[in-house]
């Protein structure tokens, strides 16, 4: 099943923003900068993404109907603010995240938010995924050893209709071998990508 390239607008960082995002993005680089400073953990494969782009990309896929459904999965979740912001469009949102503190720290930040978000620790990774092995040689900053989440979730990967990574550089190819294999046919897959921007494809 082929992945199709979704062009997104030039503009996309024009796009407005609402206060509840605003707030919300704040809160969370507020978090981040505390967790950093507070120096008592410090996880390699953890950069965070560029909330306000992404929000303003999951505003423009809402308001332009290209959902096929309202179900939201952040891969590697981090500190939570992508899922919380898809939560903010409407969206039911879960996050899997495999560092326990993260997903600590993203929980809590829910709460002060006071909006509705999963966050699950443990691997996105489907275990019965193709190729396996060779997939997982080509990746440095994802963790290819520990067992999938799905089942605790009660959810399978197929059960969401958007989801969205931020690869390190070079392992694009990965998160999109994982999506396209194991998404349903529809599903669209977002991603930020440092100075590369926003790419979105759905799964054909
Ligand atoms: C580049 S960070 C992005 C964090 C967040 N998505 C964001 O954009 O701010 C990647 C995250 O994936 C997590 N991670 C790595 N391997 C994972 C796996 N197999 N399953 C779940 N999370 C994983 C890392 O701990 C890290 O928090």
């Amino acid at each position: 099943m082929p992945l199709a390239k979704i062009p997104v607008p030039a503009d996309l960082n024009k796009r407005p923003f609402s206060p509840q995002s605003e707030h919300a993005i704040d809160e969370a680089h507020e978090a981040i900068e505390r967790f950093m400073l507070a120096d008592e953990h410090f996880f390699d494969n953890f950069v965070n993404c560029d909330f306000h782009l992404v929000d303003q990309a999951l505003s423009w896929i809402v308001e332009n109907h290209l959902l096929t459904g309202d179900r939201f999965l952040e891969y590697g979740s981090g500190f939570g603010a992508t899922t919380i912001l898809a939560s903010i469009h409407g969206m039911t949102a879960a996050g899997i995240e495999i560092e326990q503190p993260l997903v600590d720290q993203a929980n809590a930040l829910a709460d002060r938010l006071k909006i509705a978000a999963n966050f699950y620790c443990g691997s996105f990774i489907p275990r019965d995924i193709e190729g396996y092995a060779d997939l997982a040689a080509e990746v440095q900053h994802v963790d290819t050893s520990a067992g999938d989440i799905y089942e605790q979730m009660d959810a399978a990967p197929d059960d969401f209709d958007l989801m969205f990574a931020f690869p390190w550089p070079g392992e694009n190819g990965f998160f999109e071998s994982v999506f396209e294999q194991t998404a349903a046919q529809g599903a669209l897959f977002l991603t930020y990508n440092g100075i590369e921007g926003i790419r979105l494809h759905r799964k054909e």
